[in-house]
C-alpha cells in the first residue's frame, strides 16, 4: 500500500506500542491519579467509571499512561487527533504563537484570517471560496450557533433532528440529542424539536429488510415532516440538522440517497441544511468532509474536534447568502478565534493536506474494514462491520438472527480486555452495542494489524464465555 510521507508519519508514534509493563491496568501510579479524580471530580466525567484509564503522554497514534504502559490509540480522543497527538510541528507552532499573541477577545488577528482562508478553500462543494466563518470553542456551542443562524435566516423556529443523533451537551443541542443518558430528568429543554428515524439500515425503524428495497421510507418520513400538514410542526422547520455519518448513535454511514433526498427537500422548501461534521469532518471518512461522498453543499457546516486537534477550536462555516443576513455584532464569544487556537488549526489543515490524510484514511480504512468483514463472517457476535474511511463501527449482537444488542457489561468487558492488551478503544450506539474505531489518521498499517489481532482475540474470548 503506497502512502505518502510514510517514513515521517511512522516516526510520530511510539515505536514499541502496544507495550504493557504493569501486572494490571490501571497500575499503581494511574491508580493514585484515579483516586484523586474519584475524590475531586464530578461523576458525570466520561472515562474513569466506564474505562479506568489515565493519560500521561501521547505521541502520534500512541498513548503512555503514568506507569509506562503504551497503548495504540483507536479513539483519537473521540475523532479529534487526526494529525496525531502532539505533532512536533504543532508543538512548534504553539511555542512560537504563545510567545507572540494568544487571546484576542473575538477580534481579528492575522492567524484568524489565515485559518478562515484555509477553511474557505477546503469547504465542500459550492461553499468553496464562498463562506463566512463564526468561531466557537466546542462542537456544542458551534451547533448552538447553527440553530441560531438558521432561525435568524428563516424567521422560523422548529428543527428536525434524527434518532441516534448527537450534537452536544448544552441545553439547545441536548434538545437535538436523543440519548436519554445525557438528558434524563432535564427537560423541558428547547421546544420545537422534531425527530425522524435516521437511515440505520441494520435496525430499520420501518422494519424494512434493507436498502434499496426499502424505498427509503426514512427519507420519505422527513419529507412528510417538512411538506405535509398535521405532522406536529406548526410551520416549515427552520432547519434539518444531520450527521452525514452518524457518530455517537452507532457509526452509521447512511445510503447516500437518503442524505441526497433530505437535502433536496430542504432546498425545495427553503429549509436550512445543517451538516454536523464535528466527528466526521477533516479527512476522517476518506474525504475532507463526509458530505462530499454525495457531492452536496450544505448551508451550514458545523466543525470542531479535529479542526483544533490538541487545542479546542470549533467553527460554523456557512454560505455567504445565509450568514450575511445576521445582525451585526450580535454573537460575541470571549475566547472564540483565539490566535493560538487559529494557529494550531491552520497548522493542522496544512498537515492534513501535506500527508493527504483523506487518501490515507480511505486506504487504511478499506484495508482494516476488509479484515474486520472477514471476522464478521466467521463470528457469532459481530452483527455488522460498517464505515467510511477510518470511521468504523462494529455492531455487536447476542444473536445474529435476532440482532439483539450485546449487553452493555459485555461491551465494557471487551473495552477493558483490549485496554489490558494495549489498545484503547471506545463504544457508542443506542445500547452501547457498537465498537467504534476512530484512530488518529496517522496510524500505520502495522499498528492496525496489531489492533486487529487484539480485537479478534478479545472477541473470540467473549464468544467462548457466552
Ligand atoms: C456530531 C457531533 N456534534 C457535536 C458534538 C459536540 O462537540 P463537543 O463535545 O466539542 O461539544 C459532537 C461530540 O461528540 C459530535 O459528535
Amino acid at each position: 500500500m503506497e502512502l505518502p510521507y510514510e517514513e515521517e508519519i511512522r516516526k510520530l508514534s511510539h515505536p514499541e506500542a502496544p507495550k504493557i509493563v504493569t501486572k494490571e491496568i490501571p497500575g499503581p501510579k494511574a491508580k493514585e491519579v484515579l483516586n484523586k479524580v474519584y475524590e475531586l471530580e464530578t461523576v458525570t466525567l466520561l472515562a474513569p467509571y466506564v474505562i479506568p484509564f489515565v493519560w500521561y503522554e501521547a505521541k502520534g497514534s500512541t498513548i503512555m499512561d503514568p506507569d509506562g504502559n503504551i497503548f495504540i490509540d483507536m479513539t483519537a480522543g473521540i475523532a479529534v487527533n487526526a494529525v496525531g497527538h502532539s505533532h512536533p510541528e504543532v508543538v512548534e507552532v504553539i511555542k512560537a504563537q504563545a510567545e507572540k499573541l494568544m487571546h484576542t477577545v473575538d477580534m481579528p488577528s492575522p492567524k484568524r484570517v489565515e485559518l478562515m482562508e484555509k477553511l474557505s478553500k477546503i469547504a465542500p462543494g459550492e461553499m468553496k471560496g464562498n463562506v463566512r466563518v463564526a468561531f466557537a470553542m466546542s462542537g456544542s456551542d458551534a451547533a448552538e450557533m447553527c440553530l441560531k443562524f438558521a432561525r435568524w435566516f428563516t424567521g422560523r423556529a422548529e428543527i428536525i433532528a434524527f434518532h441516534g443523533g448527537y450534537h452536544g451537551i448544552t441545553t439547545g443541542t441536548l434538545a437535538l440529542t436523543t440519548n436519554p443518558a445525557y438528558k434524563k430528568g432535564l427537560p423541558p429543554l428547547v421546544p420545537g424539536i422534531h425527530f425522524a428515524p435516521y437511515a440505520y439500515c441494520y435496525r430499520c425503524a420501518f422494519g424494512q429488510k434493507g436498502y434499496p428495497d426499502c424505498d427509503l421510507q426514512c427519507a420519505r418520513y422527513v419529507e412528510d415532516l417538512i411538506t405535509k400538514p398535521g405532522v406536529g410542526l406548526t410551520d416549515k422547520p427552520a432547519a434539518v440538522i444531520m450527521e452525514p455519518v452518524q457518530g455517537e448513535g452507532g457509526y452509521i454511514p447512511p445510503p447516500g440517497e437518503f442524505v441526497k433526498w433530505v437535502w433536496k427537500v430542504c432546498k425545495e422548501n427553503d429549509v436550512v441544511f445543517i451538516d454536523d461534521e464535528v466527528q466526521s469532518g477533516f479527512c476522517r471518512t476518506g474525504k475532507w468532509f463526509a458530505i462530499e461522498h454525495w457531492g452536496l453543499t450544505p448551508d451550514l457546516l458545523n466543525l470542531g474536534k479535529a479542526l483544533g486537534g490538541d487545542f479546542p477550536v470549533a467553527a460554523v462555516v456557512g454560505l455567504k447568502r445565509l450568514m450575511d443576513n445576521l445582525p451585526k455584532a450580535s454573537q460575541p464569544v470571549t475566547f472564540a478565534g483565539n490566535a493560538l487556537g487559529c494557529a494550531v488549526a491552520s497548522k493542522n489543515i496544512e498537515l492534513m493536506k501535506r500527508y493527504r490524510l483523506d487518501e490515507r484514511a480511505a486506504k487504511l480504512g478499506d484495508y482494516f474494514m476488509k479484515m474486520l468483514k472477514e471476522l464478521e463472517a466467521e463470528s457469532k457476535i459481530i452483527g455488522e462491520v460498517r464505515g467510511l474511511g477510518l470511521m468504523i463501527g462494529i455492531e455487536m449482537v447476542k444473536d445474529k438472527k435476532t440482532k439483539e444488542p450485546m449487553d452493555l457489561d459485555k461491551m465494557v468487558w471487551l473495552v477493558h480486555r483490549m485496554r489490558d492488551k494495549g489498545v484503547l478503544a471506545m463504544i457508542c450506539g443506542r445500547w452501547g452495542q457498537v465498537f467504534r474505531f476512530m484512530p488518529p489518521l496517522v496510524i500505520t498499517k502495522e499498528m492496525l494489524d496489531k489492533v486487529y489481532e487484539v480485537f479478534r482475540d478479545s472477541v473470540k474470548e467473549l464468544e467462548r464465555q457466552l
